[in-house]
């Protein structure tokens, strides 16, 4: 697998051979423009974290993709700026208080246990199919307050939605397909919701206010999107990064193996080193000057995540996996206003995976020849990893 350039969407959002690397573009051209597909990128630390930094220079109102996301019928949050954004946010913040995701955590563990349970006996799986896949999109499914009997299709849907055919813009017409069964599906909880409401985001939503009124079905519709269509991918890639990584680097997984409450470094590390988000899109707002180029008012601007976390000027060693590395800060859960509602979750989440995985699996190898990597807009990460592990029981919660 060629690291670099398959883990940079970036690269293939250009359409362009040959790719230029995230490094050729943090030393040789930091302030990028393309000027045939008429956008601009940034690439050093300090200048993506400048643009997620100023929201008044950088608006998210102009789209945060470079792609059409499908999506435009439920707006939300994160395509617009404060105060509106801020309003907004607040709204459901505290279904992401430390308290409130900490109240999930035995619900995810359950759900780990039970996942890796079903295969414990086999000695082997796909661990993105059997595993990774499912628990995130169960997670927010459980939030949102879906019952169980639907989670599945809202993974199905979700993953449809989110597919993008490497080097083509436009969403495939199964894109749209399950962009339309999840409005609808969602219009039918809002509405059972609505009848008989429950300790779920939904129905707190259905009860919330803004500025004296309570939400428009479309505006909920857009917070179901958002949770969904941010937090299940980009989980399941940090879930499955993770293992992979840890699988490559057999002292640093025996180090965790010794003392378990490293993992959330881990975590951190495999956030850093495989940001599943690579990129985030602004649209300048006047004419901005940085370094020596002035980006002129009203251009979409990549602020590329997955080349801010290698930048050397930032992280030593940056191509190093290292668990043991002190960060100040990285970039994979963007910064500033926008800064992930989901991170806790997501940190969570990967946390447990880590733990019953290495109570359950200690001993699986990753089969490397079965590994692949997928692209989804600003997504990127593992497609498949196969893995095989000394067969033994279940074990249960
Ligand atoms: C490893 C997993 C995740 C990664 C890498 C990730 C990444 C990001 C990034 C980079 C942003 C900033 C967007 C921007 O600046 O335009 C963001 C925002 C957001 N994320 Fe996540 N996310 C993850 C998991 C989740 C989860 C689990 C949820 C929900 C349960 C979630 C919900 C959101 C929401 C709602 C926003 C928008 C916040 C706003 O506009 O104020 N994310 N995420």
């Amino acid at each position: 697998m060629t690291d670099s350039l398959e883990y940079n969407p970036f690269a293939y959002a250009m359409h362009e051979d040959p790719y230029p690397t995230y490094a050729r573009l943090r030393d040789e051209e930091p302030v990028y423009q393309n000027e045939k597909l008429g956008f601009w990128a940034l690439s050093r630390f300090d200048d993506v974290l400048a643009g997620y930094r100023d929201w008044a220079a950088f608006t998210s109102t102009g789209g945060i993709a470079l792609e059409e996301v499908g999506t435009d019928s439920a707006p939300s949050m994160i395509g617009m700026d404060p105060p509106d954004q801020t309003a907004l946010r607040k709204l459901v913040v505290r279904a992401f208080t430390p308290t409130r995701v900490g109240a999930l955590e035995p619900r995810v563990r359950r759900l780990t246990t039970g996942f890796l349970d079903q295969v414990v006996e086999a000695g082997e799986c796909d661990l993105i199919e059997r595993f990774a896949a499912l628990l995130p999109s169960d997670v927010i499914s459980t939030l949102l307050g879906a019952p169980q009997e639907v989670h599945s299709d809202l993974r199905i849907w979700t993953e449809t939605l989110m597919h993008r055919e490497d080097g083509v813009a436009k969403p495939p017409e199964a894109a749209n397909q399950a962009a339309k069964s999840l409005i609808d599906y969602f219009g039918v909880l809002i509405e059972e919701k609505r009848k008989q409401p429950a300790d779920d985001l939904v129905s707190a939503l259905l009860e919330a206010e803004l500025d004296g009124r309570r939400l428009a079905d479309l505006e909920i519709l857009g917070f179901c999107f958002l949770l969904i269509s941010g937090g299940n991918e980009t989980t399941e890639k940090l879930i499955a990064n993770t293992v992979h990584q840890l699988a490559r680097h057999p002292d640093q997984r025996r180090a965790l193996l010794d003392d378990p409450s490293r993992i959330p470094d881990a975590v951190e590390e495999s956030l850093r080193f495989r940001s599943p988000t690579q990129y985030m899109v602004r649209t300048t707002l006047r004419d901005v000057s940085l370094r020596d180029r002035t980006i002129p008012a009203g251009h979409k601007v990549m602020l590329l995540i997955g080349a801010a976390n290698h930048d050397e000027r930032q992280f030593d060693a940056p191509e190093r996996f290292d668990i043991a590395r002190k960060m100040e800060r990285h970039l994979a859960f963007g910064f500033g206003v926008h800064f992930c509602l989901g991170a806790r979750l997501a940190r969570l989440e990967a946390r447990v995976a880590m733990e019953e995985i290495h109570q359950r699996l200690p001993d699986y190898r990753v089969d490397e020849s079965g590994v692949s990597v997928v692209h989804a807009g600003n997504v990127a990460g593992l497609a498949t990893l196969p893995i095989r592990f000394s067969p033994s029981a279940p074990i249960g919660v």
